[in-house]
């Protein structure tokens, strides 16, 4: 049997139920003619146990950081503690309504707040913003907050922004979307900035340089403070991507370095599920010069009341729908409080530990082109070995076989065979040597049967697609797949 023959409307069946209504004690108020159906729905006819069965099969069809390992480089897919969710979920805060007056929302303003302080003392920055839903979104906001600086000096000479050949793809996007220009800077062999060719390409047109630290190879930025000193010198801001601040929590800070806005992935470092579209936040950042500027709505402390600051004169306007996505802060402020100021520190040290013991245990058999001590994350480029042609594609498939979601690959774009491993803090030992001997296991299938590892996948519902016509000519109705397709 094909997998999609068990989709839910395939197991309808005439006048089953999955409800039942309370009896009618009100009287029917007739809709008008044009607001009436002329025919039934067509939804599922199913029981209470249909749908249940059925949206658990979907599930295991699917993988997640609780099925299991799931190095995904550059997304620190960590658990996230069940607490969290239970204490977002809470009628007191998932009641709420964002018209209720302020008097009567003071305790979710003053998690807002006390969310806001602790970022703020985590980043070295002055003053955050919750608002924006997204590390993309938070770039975007940061930018707008970086044109708005410029302009307001009546300098509106600086239209480009430097990006370095390592970032993330969204670092050049969020500052095309913000008309400003890119202007991509090389790295050394490293994968850290290359401090020349910076220094070449800064000018008074230069609004400033995004930068995340470690860097998107997972190596820290040594150089920062020496960038820092010259960006600022010739008249730039420096732009903290922060959806890689896992392995500096409690160690290092972004506004010591230099930077000016940050933003910070709340949906990574500080837990929340994520992947697959669902809610995340992007809060943002300033050093004190830069405040004015920040979105509205702004909470802040009056005393011993919260207020709502709306108006201030040179605000960049409301960036979300009301405070941003609530629910992820307040989880976010739960991960912090369980954890405390004294294991914050641990996420740090355990993320790079884990990074750094599989990457010393594979690079006998995978390449490792930047060597020495990592942080959170780190890059093989495909395997030592290549002359069996198995590619870094094949390796992420073959992964899929041995219940491990597959490490990022192709990215970054300065590896031809990228394979970027970030394994959070929250794997243990057994995890990570797990990781190791199967990395170890498709190194050695490689070698002696290629073709093995260049079919896989063999035991997932969907075997080996092709990624070309997957991408170009997506199938999304289950009813136009062929057989053949599963
Ligand atoms: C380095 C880096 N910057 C920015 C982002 C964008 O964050 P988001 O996916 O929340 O928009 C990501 C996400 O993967 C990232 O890895």
């Amino acid at each position: 049997m094909v997998y999609y023959d068990k989709m839910i409307f395939d197991i309808s069946t005439e006048g089953r139920k999955g409800y039942s209504l309370p009896k009618e004690d009100i009287a029917r108020q007739a809709l008008p003619e044009t607001l009436l159906r002329d025919d039934c729905p067509g939804l599922p006819e199913v029981s209470e146990l249909d749908v249940v069965r059925h949206y658990t099969n979907v599930s295991f069809k699917n993988f997640g950081i609780e099925k299991g390992f799931y190095p995904l480089g550059s997304c620190t897919m960590k658990y996230n503690p069940k607490i969290n969710e239970d204490i977002a979920a809470m009628p007191a805060f998932s009641g709420l309504h964002p018209y209720q007056p302020v008097e009567t929302v003071q305790g979710i303003l003053h998690i807002y707040d006390e969310t806001q302080r602790l970022l703020s003392e985590i980043s070295g920055m002055h003053t955050f913003t919750l608002n924006p839903y997204a590390g993309a979104h938070g770039e975007h906001v940061g930018l707008m907050i970086m044109k708005a600086y410029h302009r307001n000096r009546g300098d509106h000479k600086r239209t480009k922004v430097i990006v370095p050949d390592s970032a993330h793809g969204t670092n050049p996007a969020s500052a095309t979307v913000c008309g400003l220009e890119s202007v991509e800077v090389p790295s050394y062999e490293d994968g850290t900035v290359d401090v020349e060719a910076l220094k070449e390409v800064l000018s008074d047109e230069i609004a400033g340089i995004m930068l995340t630290n470690p860097n998107t190879v997972g190596i820290f930025e040594k150089n920062i403070l020496e960038i820092a000193k010259l960006v600022h010198e010739s008249g730039g801001l420096l732009y903290y991507d922060g959806a890689n601040l896992n392995p500096l929590l409690g160690m290092a800070r972004p506004g010591d370095m230099g930077f000016d806005i940050v933003h910070i992935n709340l949906h990574k470092t500080f837990s929340t599920p994520h992947g697959g579209g669902g809610p995340g936040s992007g809060p943002v950042g300033v050093c004190e010069r830069l405040v004015e500027f920040l979105p509205q709505p702004l909470v802040k402390k009056d005393g011993d009341r919260y207020v709502i600051d709306d108006h201030p004169q040179t605000t960049l306007g409301q960036i979300s729908h009301f405070y941003g996505n609530i629910g992820v802060v307040i989880k976010a402020y739960t991960y912090m409080l369980t954890l405390g100021k004294d294991h914050l520190i641990d996420v740090a040290k355990f993320s790079t530990l884990n990074a750094n013991y599989i990457k010393e245990s594979l690079k006998d058999v995978y390449h490792l082109p930047i060597p020495g001590v990592c942080k959170h994350e780190f890059v093989f480029d495909g395997l030592k070995d290549k002359s069996s042609g198995v590619s870094t594609l094949d390796i992420a498939k073959r992964l899929l076989d041995y219940d491990m979601h597959p490490p990022t690959v192709y990215f970054p774009l300065i590896f031809k065979q990228a394979i970027m491993v970030e394994p959070p803090e929250t794997e243990s030992k057994q995890s990570v040597d797990n990781f190791i001997a199967v990395m170890r296991k498709i190194a050695e299938e490689a070698k002696e049967n290629p073709d093995l590892v260049k079919n896989a996948p063999y035991s997932t519902v969907v075997k080996r697609l092709d990624e070309g016509l997957a991408a170009r000519k997506p199938v999304v109705k289950y009813r136009d797949l062929e057989p053949s397709d599963a």
